[in-house]
């Protein structure tokens, strides 16, 4: 039986057999192995006897290489560790090529290198601490919503809607890309696709999702979602995963609430169960900001931050109140945004940065955005202008998620379809939610990445999936 690191580490007690496994962070002096095993982010020393140890096994200890060891914990002679483990032997279970292996580097690489490696960078103290991460995260996030009793709702991964209208799709076909069928006036004939119409990967779950909450009530999906946009930001991925909650009877105050104890709670939970990892992560936050002048590094330190915003409100403004907080503004007035500030703009990152990181310095929710540039299944309010939008903007990051309060009334529905060119007959089944027993509803889009970046302190996106899909690259 194996035991695992973390498990001796927080066992209080001493002189007892064990068998581990793992592999070498390093070795010192022909005689301590630091051991990890990814159970935790600290390694456990082996101390070897190297004076009676056969000199070719001593060479196979390299870093990187797999071992098992038997020994003996016992209360550590040295400092640094509270227990080690006297081994009484050590067989390697894989080899690992000192000259060859990237890791072998005596400086830090840095994470522009790991990008390049992605499939060895899990090896690393700081990707097994963004990993170890984000799957309490993911957890949380199931753990907060069944505790709720919503239903987690599989939406479609393949599938012929845009849900969000934006026209960012991967299109997915087994047609011959060299000589595909054509119809008479020669376009693509998707009717001899697999599907026998055009289909994309999902852009957002969101609409199956508005189904399943008229008859379930509260539901969420949690899954993969993909957008074909050529943004090469530190923000965007082509292939993301997106968590979203959709509530019956739900106006956008409720939606707010709900989106804020979620955020909270799971935040929370990372807290409570990865203290070393985030640990860790504020000191590397803190290592990366000494290299930035003064002025544009953070007041809180990781943990205070994720603190700061576990016990604070988040400020809510319509996006009316955002323009004239913008207009009064000192870069405003000094001419330093490069976008114009208007009522009836979009609002871009650096003014959305701005209002968090400057003007309140926490969480906004900005609601009731401009009809123009919103979804056509936003809620129109009664001015005829703005929709019951809400987008939540984090320090750091810019907007972590997406929502609204959904147009339940057919006719309002179908006019704003009309308006914004959506093909109303390949969306009937939206809209016999609204011919059947319509009824209020709200829900948003939390994107995982940009939340786990938030909680990890990692500055780029592609640190915090495994294998980031970008454009340009696919690797691995
Ligand atoms: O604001 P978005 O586009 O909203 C929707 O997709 C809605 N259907 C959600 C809903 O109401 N159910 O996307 C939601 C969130 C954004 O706030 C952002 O955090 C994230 O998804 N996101 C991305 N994350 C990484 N890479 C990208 N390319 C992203 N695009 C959006
Ligand atoms: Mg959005």
């Amino acid at each position: 039986m194996r035991t695992k690191i973390k498990a001796i580490l927080l066992n209080e007690q001493t002189d007892y057999e064990v068998t581990i496994k793992g592999w070498v962070r390093s070795f010192r002096n022909n005689q301590f192995i630091a051991l990890n095993d990814g159970s935790t982010l600290n390694n456990l020393q082996i101390v070897i006897d190297f004076a009676h140890a056969d000199e070719s096994l001593l060479k196979r200890i390299t870093t990187g290489a797999a071992l098992e060891i038997k020994g003996t914990v016992i209360a550590s002679q040295g400092k640094g560790q509270r227990v080690e483990v006297k081994a009484a032997s050590v067989t390697v279970l894989g080899d690992c090529s000192g000259e060859e292996y990237p890791l072998q580097l005596k400086n830090r690489p840095s994470l522009e290198y790991l990008r390049e490696i992605a499939h060895l960078r899990f090896r690393t103290n700081t990707f097994g601490a963004v990993f170890r991460v984000r799957h309490s995260l993911a957890y949380a996030i199931h753990r907060f919503f069944n505790e709720k009793g919503f239903v987690y709702l599989h939406t479609p991964i393949i599938t012929a809607s845009d849900a969000e209208g934006a026209g960012e799709m991967f299109r997915v076909s087994t047609l011959s890309p060299e000589n595909p069928p054509r119809t008479e006036e020669g376009a693509i004939d998707y009717k001899e696709d697999f599907f026998g119409r055009a289909t994309n990967l999902t852009v957002s779950g969101q609409l199956e999702a508005e189904l399943g909450a008229m008859s379930l009530g509260e539901v969420y999906t949690f899954g993969p979602t993909f957008r074909a946009e050529n943004s090469n930001t530190a923000r965007h991925l082509a292939e993301f995963w997106m968590v979203e909650p959709e509530v019956a009877f739900n106006d956008l105050k409720d939606n707010m609430d709900l989106a804020e104890e979620f955020i909270q709670y799971i935040i929370g939970y990372a807290l409570e169960h990865n203290r070393e990892d985030l640990e860790f992560l504020t000191q590397r936050l803190a290592e990366e900001e000494k290299a930035k002048p003064q002025a544009e590094r953070s007041e809180m330190s990781l943990i205070e931050k994720l603190e700061f915003v576990l016990n604070n409100k988040f400020e809510r403004i319509t996006y009316t109140e955002a323009i004239d907080i913008l207009l009064q503004s000192k870069p405003y007035k000094k001419k330093q945004f490069q976008y114009e500030v208007q009522w009836g703009a979009d609002l871009q990152s650096e003014h959305e940065r701005y209002l968090v990181e400057k003007h309140f310095k926490k969480p906004v929710i900005v609601t009731d955005y401009p009809k123009e540039f919103k979804s056509f299944y936003m809620r129109l309010n009664d001015d005829g202008k703005t929709v019951a939008a809400m987008d939540i903007l984090a320090p750091g990051i810019g907007e972590i998620v997406g929502g609204s309060q959904r147009e339940e009334r057919l006719d309002k529905l179908q006019q704003r379809m009309e308006d914004m060119h959506i093909p109303a007959e390949e969306m009937y089944w939206y809209l016999d939610s609204r011919r059947f027993g319509t009824a209020p509803h709200a829900g948003f889009g939390l994107g995982f990445e940009r939340m786990v970046l938030f909680v990890t302190g990692m500055t780029n996106i592609r640190d915090v999936i495994p294998f980031p899909r970008t454009p340009k690259n696919a690797d691995f």
